[in-house]
């Protein structure tokens, strides 16, 4: 007998389980595979908070496409948005012409995403558009159009399924909501 993960141990309780999840990603998969059919889809994972997300959701797209991956970072090490991004990892190919899928784990201000189209729209793909599993709606400070949404979520500290606190808690199949006194 071990001890239970320790992303569930450090969760005051779980948001999304595995099951809930995985049964909207493959909601999101066939709407993805139906609206790119014909298309130069290129998904396009950023780093490193969608690579569990980006993963689950690929393996059910069931048109030709393409994986490219990103990243960029708004955040310090605290719980609040900077303001700032940078791209640490930038795509390898040119992807003018291309349909620009943007797979993102959670939009909160939505800095990110806001600057991110921005600076890929200047690249002349053919069409963008971005799919996030997490949107945390009553957070957005940047105006950004978001096409295909997993779950709206309420303000709340969220980690697991590729989502982190300080690095932790990426590693685990469910999202939580992280216990207060371990931020606060
Ligand atoms: C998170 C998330 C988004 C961004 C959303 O990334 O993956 O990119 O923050 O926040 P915003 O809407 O307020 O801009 P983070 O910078 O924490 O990096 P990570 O994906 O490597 O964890």
């Amino acid at each position: 007998m071990g001890r239970t993960h320790y992303v569930r141990e450090d969760s005051e309780r779980i948001l999304l389980d595995q099951e809930t999840i995985m049964k909207r990603v493959a909601e999101l998969a066939k709407q993805i595979s139906a609206d790119y059919e014909n298309k130069n889809l290129v998904a396009v994972c950023i780093l490193k908070g969608s690579v569990m997300f980006f993963s689950d959701l690929m393996k059910e797209v069931t048109i030709p496409c393409e994986l490219e991956f990103m990243s960029v970072s708004s955040y310090g090490s605290g719980s609040s948005s900077s303001g700032n991004v940078k791209i640490k990892y930038d795509l390898q190919d040119d992807i003018r012409d291309k349909d620009i899928l943007i797979v993102e784990d959670i939009v909160d201000s939505g800095i990110t995403l806001h600057n991110l189209t921005n600076l890929l729209k200047q690249r002349n793909p053919a069409s963008l558009k971005i799919c996030c599993l997490l949107d945390k709606k009553e957070r957005r400070v940047a105006e950004i159009d978001v096409d295909y949404v997993g779950f709206e979520i309420p303000d709340e500290f969220v980690i697991g399924y590729g989502l982190d606190f300080d690095g932790k808690y990426r590693n685990y199949g469910e999202i939580g909501i992280l216990k207060r006194e371990l931020y606060e």
